[in-house]
This record gives C-alpha cells, sequence and structure tokens, in this order.
C-alpha cells in the first residue's frame, strides 16, 4: 500500500500584488482541492518521482540532485539537506486537482505535499515552520520575489492574514461566507505579472505606492467586516479592489468581462484572485445565488467554475 500525504489549492481575497510590497492580503485555503503524493519504497535502488498531472513530468532524478533550478529536484534536496540523509529508494507519484499556472498555489502545493512525503519516506514528520521556509525559496524558482503568502497559507491549511515579515494571524469569520472560482482557461505566469507590476512602480513610485494604499486600506477594512460578519460590504471591497488591480495592468479582458457578469448577475462582489492576466476569478455570493451566478458565469466562458465556503 503507498503511503500518502497531501497540501490544498489557495485563493487569494484580497491584497494580491500590493502584498510583495508589505501590505497585508487575505488568502484561504481550497481544502477540497488538492496535491496528492502518494510514495512507494522500491527495491531497485532508484529514486522516481512521477508527476504527470504536472506537464508530463516523469523525473527519474539522479543521487547528486544537481538541478537547482527544478523546483522539484530541489524541495527534495532540501529536506534531505535538512535531515542529513541520502536520497531514499523511492517512487514519489504526484497527482493534482489543482491547474498549473492559474493563481490557486499549484506550485506550492507541489512543494508543499512532495516535501512531507520525502520527509515520510525518511521516517520524519517535517515541523511546518521548516517546511514553510523550504517551499518559500522553491517559490523563487516559479516567481522570482514572492510574498510568502502563497506557501504559508497553503503548508498551513489556514484562513490568515499575511503580511510579509510578521508573524501570521488566523482569519476570524464571524459569518461563513460563499465564493465562487471561475476559471479563464488561460494560464498566465505570476512571475511576468509581478514583474510588470515592478516595472511601474520603477517608473512612478509615488502613483503606485498611492495604489498599494489604497489596497492597505481595503484589506484592514475588509478584515473587520469578516469579523463582523458584514458580506455585504466586503463585496464592495473586492471589487474596488479589483478595480486598483487593473490599474496595475494585472487584469485581462477575458478577467474583466467575468467580474462585469457576476455582479450583473447579483453577486456582492467579484474580482481576480492571484497573480492575474489569466487564471481565476472569484465572485462573493448568497447561498441563493449559487447556481444563478456560476452558470453565468460558465456561459460566459469560465471554463471551470466552483464555490468554496469561507469558515
Ligand atoms: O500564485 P498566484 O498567482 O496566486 O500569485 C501570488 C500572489 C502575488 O501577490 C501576485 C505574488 C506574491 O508572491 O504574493
Amino acid at each position: 500500500m503507498p503511503e500518502k500525504t497531501s497540501a490544498p489549492g489557495k485563493i487569494i481575497l484580497l491584497g494580491e500584488h500590493a502584498v510583495v510590497y508589505g501590505i497585508p492580503a487575505v488568502a484561504v485555503p481550497l481544502s477540497t482541492l488538492r496535491v496528492t503524493v502518494s510514495w512507494q519504497k522500491l527495491e531497485s535502488g532508484d529514486f522516481q518521482i512521477i508527476a504527470r498531472d504536472l506537464k508530463n513530468q516523469d523525473i527519474t532524478l539522479t543521487p547528486n540532485l544537481d538541478n537547482e533550478q527544478n523546483p522539484l529536484t530541489r524541495i527534495v534536496s532540501s529536506v534531505l539537506a535538512y535531515y542529513n540523509q541520502k536520497l531514499p529508494s523511492v517512487r514519489f507519484e504526484i497527482t493534482s486537482d489543482l491547474p498549473i499556472a492559474s493563481g490557486l498555489g499549484s506550485g506550492a502545493a507541489v512543494s508543499t505535499a512532495l516535501g512531507r512525503a520525502v520527509a515520510n519516506s525518511i521516517g520524519e514528520d517535517i515541523p511546518n515552520a521548516i517546511l514553510n521556509e523550504m517551499v518559500y525559496n522553491v517559490e523563487k524558482i516559479h516567481h522570482g520575489t514572492p510574498s510568502g503568502i502563497d506557501n504559508t497559507v497553503i503548508v498551513y491549511e489556514q484562513s490568515i492574514k499575511y503580511k510579509k515579515d510578521e508573524p501570521i494571524e488566523s482569519l476570524r469569520v464571524h459569518t461563513p461566507f460563499t465564493v465562487l472560482v471561475a476559471d479563464t482557461g488561460v494560464t498566465a505566469l505570476t512571475h511576468q505579472a509581478v514583474g510588470d507590476v515592478r516595472k511601474l512602480y520603477q517608473a512612478n513610485q509615488q502613483r503606485i505606492q498611492s495604489i498599494f494604499n489604497e489596497i492597505d486600506s481595503i484589506v484592514v477594512t475588509a478584515i473587520d467586516y469578516i469579523g463582523r460578519g458584514q458580506i455585504k460590504e466586503l463585496g464592495k471591497l473586492m471589487y474596488q479592489n479589483h478595480k486598483l488591480l487593473q490599474k496595475l495592468t494585472v487584469s485581462s479582458p477575458k478577467l474583466d468581462h467575468l467580474v462585469e457578469v457576476a455582479l450583473s448577475e447579483g453577486a456582492l462582489g467579484a474580482k481576480l484572485s492571484g497573480g492575474g492576466r489569466g487564471g481565476n476569478m472569484i465572485a462573493l455570493v448568497e447561498e441563493d445565488m449559487i447556481d444563478t451566478v456560476g452558470n453565468a458565469l460558465s456561459s460566459a466562458g469560465a471554463t471551470r467554475v466552483f464555490h468554496t465556503d469561507i469558515k
């Protein structure tokens, strides 16, 4: 029987991109969509990673783990170095419910689940704080200058207020609410969008900083509303956040279209989520509007729509 580990996906409710510059952001785990890693000891002496859901990657690693730029080998070598262990003879198989490059945290979830599996395969249970640091370093390969929000929400599997270099705060939710997640079907590289925002920032620091400051006050107010159960007001802030993300050039015509469709069909708020330019958008809906708004998003071209409850 293979042993198993897993990690959830995530969505960012508010504050993406600005979070890279020290503004707080809110993220929640998607516990129903997961990356799973099954592992099995081998007699052959080989070390194998089979990752067909991730662009058909079948990797048979050499024992020196010399490819530091491959996220899979990097997390394996980090865990083994931490425990001062050699490469075990194990076959790891990665399966994923998460589309890649879509803002749902696929990269961090793969690193988290694989890191746990490697530790388990050598008889260790890796502490979250250690794993979080390792996954953050792998995120740098994907993203260049990640804020650390993805690895944190995924490793701890907790709804959080995240602010760079500050202790993680759990998000206090007064009244559970529902968010629809709709995929544009367009993949987009986060590091590209993050890089473009950096160029904007360097070219016009004052203007971009004032957008970040507006996002800051939206996030702080939204956290207060979530804590008080003021969900309608939260919806308005999500849309305001989307408008500011447009100014940062990280939206796209399809994201904008899905956001407008969700609002015109009765969502309380909507915005892109994550790196943007493609990937997923989210819409805050009352329970009796889940089907109406969800169907409208599908008809408007979303390739996958599901809902998640935030408690
Ligand atoms: O991984 P994504 O696409 O959800 O984006 C992460 C959020 C950003 O704020 C855009 C980048 C970061 O490192 O925080």
